[in-house]
C-alpha cells in the first residue's frame, strides 16, 4: 500500500503534554504486591522496592502514576495505609475479591514514586467515603504542619508534605459495577462539594472529574454534560478510558480501534465546550484519558466480567489479567498513543493501565525476573522522544475495510518537532496484516539533513503476529532498525513492514 503524508513547521496543535506518558498503578492483582513491592526479593532495596522492576519503569519513561486505584480505590480506606505496618488492618478488598493487607499505603507510594522519578496523580474514594475524607487526605499530604492531620504525616515519617498536585475525584463512578455507583447528578454534586473542599485546604492543586467508563456506556455523553454542569468551576480536567481487545475473527476491527479513541476524545472536548457555551464559562476543561490499553481477558460485558476477574477463595495478591500481550497488540497500543498525541492540545494526562503485571508493559515474577512486554516499546520511545511541538498532519493512506469502523487508513501516524534539537520525530504504524507500506512524508519548512535513528517493531524471524516475549525470550520482539530511511532536503521516504510500529 502507499502513504503520502504532509506536515509543515508552522502548522502545530502545541506543546507535547508530558504527563501524556502516564501510568498507572492500582492495588489489583500483582500489580504492587510482587510488581513494584515485593520485600525479600533479592533486587529488593530496604524498603522492599523491586530495583529491576524500577530499572524498566525508568527505561519505560512513565512521567506521571495514578493510585491507588481504579474500583479499589471506591472502597478504600487510606488511613488503613499509613502508620506503624503492624498496625495496619486487613481487609477485603470487594473490587477484585483479594484481601489487601495493607502493606503498601500511600507512604510508600510516594517514596517509590521519588525513586522512579514520576509525578503522583492519587485518586480519592468517592463511593463509601465523602467530602470529609476528601479533604482529610489533602490536608495530610500537603499542609507543612501544625493541624492534626499534616502532624500525623510528619509522626508517620515524612517532615516535608508530600506536595500531590493531581487528584482524581473518584473511580468510573458511570460504573454499575463500581462500589458506591451514583447517576450523573448524585456524582456530579458529591464531586463539586469534595473538590471545593480540597481545593480550600490546598488551592494549587488540579482536580480531574470522572466521564465515562468507555465510549459505549449508555449514558455516555449525557453523564459528561450533567457531571460538568455541577463540576464545570471546581475542576481542571473529565476522565475519559477506554481498554481494546481482538473479538475472534476481527483483527481488522480490532487494528482500528484508534478510530473510537479519536471519536471518544473529541465528543468529550464538544460536550465540554458545550457546557463552557451554556453556562458562559472562560475556561477550558481538559481531558485525562486515565485509562487506556489493550486487556483480552475480558469479554463484551463490563460488569459481568469485572464481578467474575476473580473468583474462588480470598487471596492476597491473585494473579488477574495478566495480559501477555502480541505484535498486533503492540501495534494497537502504538495507534492508541498516536491518537492521545494528535489531541494533545486538550488530552493533557494519560495513563495507560496498569504499570506491572495487570494488563502491564512490564511483567514480573515472584522471587524471579522482569522482562518487557511488546507494548513496553512503543510507549518507552515515543515517551523518550514526542518532545516540543505536535505537529498537524495531513494524511492521505490507502484504506481497508473492517466491520466496526468501515474504511481505515492503512497507515497511521503522529508527529513532533523538538526546536531545542532541531528534531523531528514520526510515529508510524502499518494496520495492513500482508502488505508493506510506502510512505512518503513531505517534510515542508524543514530541512532534513540526516536520520538520527530509525527503528522499528515487527513480526520477528520465524514468529507471527501472535508472538510475545516471555521469561526464556524477553526479547524475542524488540525494536530493530529500519533500513532504507531516506531523508533528503524537505522529503522523507520509507517502507512499513505489514504489520509493524516504527519511529
Ligand atoms: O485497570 C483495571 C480496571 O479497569 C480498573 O480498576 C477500573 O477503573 C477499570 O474498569
Amino acid at each position: 500500500s502507499r502513504a503520502r503524508i504532509t506536515l509543515d513547521r508552522d502548522f502545530t496543535v502545541g506543546e507535547v503534554p508530558r504527563r501524556l506518558f502516564g501510568s498507572f498503578v492500582e492495588h489489583m492483582g500483582r500489580c504492587v504486591y510482587t510488581g513494584i513491592y515485593e520485600p525479600g526479593h533479592p533486587e529488593a532495596d530496604e524498603n522492599g522496592f523491586r530495583q529491576d522492576v524500577l530499572k524498566l519503569v525508568k527505561e519505560l519513561g512513565a512521567t506521571v502514576i495514578r493510585y491507588p486505584g481504579g474500583n479499589f480505590v471506591s472502597g478504600y480506606n487510606w488511613e488503613d495505609g499509613i502508620g506503624p505496618r503492624e498496625n495496619r488492618p486487613r481487609r477485603l478488598d470487594g473490587a477484585w475479591h483479594t484481601v489487601e493487607t495493607n502493606a503498601f499505603g500511600l507512604h510508600e507510594f510516594v517514596d517509590w514514586s521519588r525513586q522512579a522519578g514520576t509525578e503522583i496523580m492519587e485518586a480519592i474514594n468517592l463511593g463509601t467515603k465523602g467530602v470529609e475524607e476528601a479533604r482529610a487526605i489533602v490536608e495530610y499530604s500537603n499542609h507543612p504542619g501544625g493541624t492534626y492531620w499534616s502532624d500525623l504525616r510528619v509522626k508517620n515519617g515524612h517532615k516535608d508534605p508530600f506536595d500531590i498536585k493531581l487528584w482524581c475525584l473518584g473511580n468510573e463512578m458511570d460504573g454499575p459495577w463500581q462500589i458506591g455507583h451514583k447517576t450523573a447528578d448524585e456524582y456530579g454534586r458529591l464531586a463539586q462539594e469534595a473538590a471545593k473542599a480540597m481545593r480550600y485546604v490546598d488551592p494549587s492543586i488540579e482536580l480531574v472529574a470522572c466521564g465515562s467508563s468507555k465510549s459505549a456506556m449508555p449514558t455516555f455523553g449525557e453523564w459528561e454534560q450533567t457531571v460538568l454542569t455541577h463540576t464545570y468551576d471546581e475542576v481542571d480536567y473529565v476522565s475519559l478510558h477506554a481498554y481494546y481487545f481482538e473479538e475472534e475473527g476481527d483483527v481488522g476491527s480490532f487494528l482500528a480501534s484508534a478510530v473510537d479513541t479519536d471519536f471518544f476524545i473529541e465528543s468529550v472536548i464538544a460536550t465540554a465546550d458545550a457546557v463552557r457555551a451554556k453556562g458562559k464559562h472562560k475556561k477550558h476543561i481538559n481531558l485525562s484519558f486515565d485509562e487506556w490499553n489493550v486487556w483480552y481477558q475480558r469479554g463484551r460485558d463490563t460488569e459481568d466480567q469485572l464481578r467474575n476477574i476473580v473468583k474462588g477463595p480470598w487471596r492476597e495478591h491473585p494473579r488477574v489479567i495478566e495480559d501477555h500481550y502480541n505484535v498486533t497488540d503492540a501495534v494497537v497500543v502504538g495507534t492508541l498513543l498516536n491518537s492521545l498525541l494528535r489531541h494533545g492540545d486538550r488530552v493533557k494526562i494519560a495513563n495507560q493501565a496498569q504499570l506491572v503485571n495487570v494488563i502491564a508493559p512490564i511483567l514480573s515474577e515472584e522471587n524471579g525476573p522482569a522482562w518487557k512486554q511488546t507494548i513496553f516499546h512503543p510507549f518507552a520511545r515515543m515517551a523518550e522522544l514526542a518532545k516540543g511541538q505536535i505537529l498537524r498532519l495531513s494524511v492521505d493512506s490507502d484504506k481497508y475495510s473492517n466491520d466496526r469502523f468501515g474504511d481505515t487508513d492503512l497507515v497511521d501516524v503522529s508527529a513532533t518537532w523538538n526546536e531545542e534539537t532541531g528534531r523531528v520525530a514520526l510515529f508510524f504504524a502499518n494496520r495492513g496484516l500482508e502488505e508493506a507500506a510506502d510512505v512518503e512524508t513531505a517534510l515542508r519548512g524543514f530541512d532534513a539533513r540526516q536520520v538520527v535513528r530509525a527503528e522499528v517493531l515487527e513480526i520477528p524471524d520465524g514468529g507471527d503476529r501472535f508472538s510475545i516475549n516471555s521469561q526464556d525470550q524477553p526479547g524475542r520482539v524488540a525494536l530493530k532498525p529500519l533500513e532504507g530511511v531516506k531523508a533528503t532536503g524537505s522529503e522523507l521516504r520509507l517502507t512499513l513492514p505489514a504489520l509493524s510500529w516504527a519511529v
